[in-house]
């Protein structure tokens, strides 16, 4: 009986697993280049703290090994033990065959260089808020500043904190600041807990179970941050499968994504102090925002990559 070979989607014939101790992968730089070509070829999507192959295979080969990123460029030609090979091979097949992302399969993400624990309660931590923090918010140097001084911030709300991430750089960023986090979902409260302990700042942030502002009474706050769900009908029927292992209540913003945006700027000004202000992711919806909103001066900020997708906008302004 002839052998029946089995063929990509081109028609050409797949290649064979690399084998550990074949000596066919030998140094890091192998195996980033193994599964570069291998994510590739299985077209998988990449959103999830890594926006490339070549950044995915060097954070999966970088945990397999414990080594933070950072780390990978100093020993890409160092030689991988059987061993850790047969580890990283796992991976890179978990990762083709299962579509999720990297993060839920090493349960970590790194976000604006710090590590956070996730799993798949939670969406994979990769907001644009992260970077806003740090250019508008009294980071590196200062200009652009939104809030003057960070250390004057005496409250801050993150709202559907999820991992809290944003709660925990808002912690690092705003150093005298007290900060609440509200998410809806028991499982992302569990795991904002964890990371919240691993930081040790239970003392300065208090989770909180509930619907958008229901835990908080009447509690007024200098800064509101939020990253809400915010994909429309089409969007979440569009989702990658790496996307539809996150939970689907981290996305769906109901028919047209503005859902939760909609009560956030109904109910935010009775949150903010007189000087304080609101930002808030949006994805894609700016022009659906503007034009449900136009008598609010929303300031549309740009990140590295991003235009547009987060709005600020102050208390004043928001009346
Ligand atoms: C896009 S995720 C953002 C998570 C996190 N802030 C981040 O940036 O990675 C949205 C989060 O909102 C939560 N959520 C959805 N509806 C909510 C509601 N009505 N009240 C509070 N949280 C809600 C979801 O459980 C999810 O964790």
């Amino acid at each position: 009986m002839a052998r029946v070979s089995k063929k990509t989607a081109r028609g050409r014939a797949a290649p064979k697993p690399a084998k550990v101790g074949s000596g066919e992968l030998v140094s890091l730089l192998d195996y980033l280049r193994y599964a570069v070509s291998r994510f590739v070829e299985a077209k998988l999507a990449f959103a999830h703290g890594t926006t490339d192959p070549v950044a995915e295979a060097a954070f999966l080969i970088g945990e397999a090994l414990h080594l933070n990123p950072d780390q990978f460029e100093g020993f890409a030609h160092a030689r991988v033990t059987a061993a850790e090979g047969k580890t990283i091979l796992d991976l890179i097949h978990q990762r083709i065959i299962t579509r999720k992302p990297a993060a839920y399969l090493v349960n970590k993400v790194y976000m604006r260089g710090l590590p956070f624990y996730v799993d798949e309660r939670v969406i994979v931590p990769r907001s644009f808020i992260g970077e806003l923090l740090d250019s508008h918010f009294g980071g590196e140097d200062g200009a652009g500043a939104l809030i003057d001084d960070p250390t004057a911030v005496e409250r801050v709300l993150d709202l559907c904190t999820g991992s809290g991430c944003l709660a925990i750089l808002a912690a690092h960023h705003f150093p005298y600041a007290a900060i609440d986090a509200v998410d809806i979902s028991k499982g992302a409260i569990e795991v904002a807990t964890r990371n919240v302990d691993e930081y040790g700042l239970d003392e300065r942030i208090r989770l909180h179970r509930g619907d958008l502002f229901a835990p908080l009474g009447d509690s007024k706050y200098d800064l509101i941050i939020t990253n809400p769900p915010y994909v429309d009908a089409e969007g979440m029927a569009a989702l990658p499968p790496e996307c539809r292992a996150e939970p689907k209540l981290a996305f769906d913003g109901g028919a047209d994504g503005l859902d939760v945006v909609r009560r956030i700027l109904h109910d935010a000004p009775d949150h903010l102090t007189p000087d304080g202000g609101l930002i808030c992711e949006i994805g894609r919806g700016r022009d659906l925002v503007d034009e449900a909103f136009p008598e609010l001066p929303l300031l549309w900020l740009d990140t590295e990559e991003s235009e547009g997708e987060v709005f600020w906008i102050s208390a004043a302004d928001l009346g």
